[in-house]
């Protein structure tokens, strides 16, 4: 793992904005994997700007988002796929029809999971997966104990999870408890992976993540062994290490 540390979450969303940049400089069809929650925003917002200022041309990429809350249809405001709209896809003059998200309202979830593991495969698999971290090491909704091997599949969420993000929705029930993700395995089959982690919140996962055994227990463990994955931090995430 490359570790790469910044002074605060906007130096690092302007890293994470250059590694994106210069992979579609590379590839302008690249496969693009994108995450959700609070960490990946200043990013978003950092590659709108480019996108603006005719720095970065995203109209040939193709995106598929890790997860989708089961339940949520696409213009719910909690869900990802509104999430992804309104933080980047809208300003970055993405193809919609390049655009995949799974599907939280399909009427069988195991028939949605199957079809879009299939749909990343099609289309190559992932050049470049970003990632967050959840507090208990969750990346996508894999959870804790999670098994490796797993592809795109219906994920239960632990408590941690569902209060983690309890803020988001008025209130407690209202969080959804269930969730389609890309599997470890799924993540894992990407190209290149930049896990991006800010906040003091994060330093202990963080220390475990990089230091700790590779165990489902904390799933982020897992791309210990990934041969091409960037962990992108600022430093009250890297405290610990
Ligand atoms: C959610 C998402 C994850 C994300 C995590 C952390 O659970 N499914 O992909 O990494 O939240 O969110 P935040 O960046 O807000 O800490």
């Amino acid at each position: 793992m490359q570790i790469i540390v910044r002074d605060n979450p906007q130096q690092v969303a302007e890293v994470a904005a250059a590694l994106i940049r210069a992979q579609v400089l590379r590839k302008p069809e690249t496969v693009l994997g994108l995450a959700t929650g609070s960490t990946p925003v200043p990013l978003y917002d950092a590659l709108v700007r480019l996108h603006s200022a005719g720095e970065a041309d995203m109209s040939r990429i193709t995106t598929y988002n890790l997860d989708e809350y089961v339940g949520l249809a696409p213009d719910h405001d909690q869900s990802y796929h509104y999430f992804m709209w309104e933080k980047l896809f809208y300003g970055i003059g993405v193809d919609p029809g390049q655009v995949h998200l799974p599907s939280g309202i399909a009427e069988d979830l195991d028939a949605e999971c199957l079809r879009y593991e299939e749909s990343i495969q099609a289309a190559g698999g992932i050049d470049l997966q970003v990632l967050g971290i959840g507090l208990n090491g969750h990346i996508g909704f894999n959870e804790p104990g999670d098994t490796f091997s797993n592809r795109t599949c219906v994920a239960e969420l632990t408590e941690s999870t569902i209060q983690a993000n309890r803020r988001f929705f008025d209130s407690e029930d209202q969080v959804p408890r269930r969730a389609l993700t890309m599997g470890i395995r799924t993540i894992f089959q990407s190209r290149e992976i930049l896990l991006i982690a800010c906040g003091a919140a994060k330093a202990g996962i963080i220390a475990q993540t990089v230091h700790g055994p590779i165990i489902s227990q904390v799933p982020a463990s897992v791309l210990q062994l990934h041969p091409n994955a960037r962990l992108l931090l600022d430093k009250e995430a890297a405290a610990e290490l």
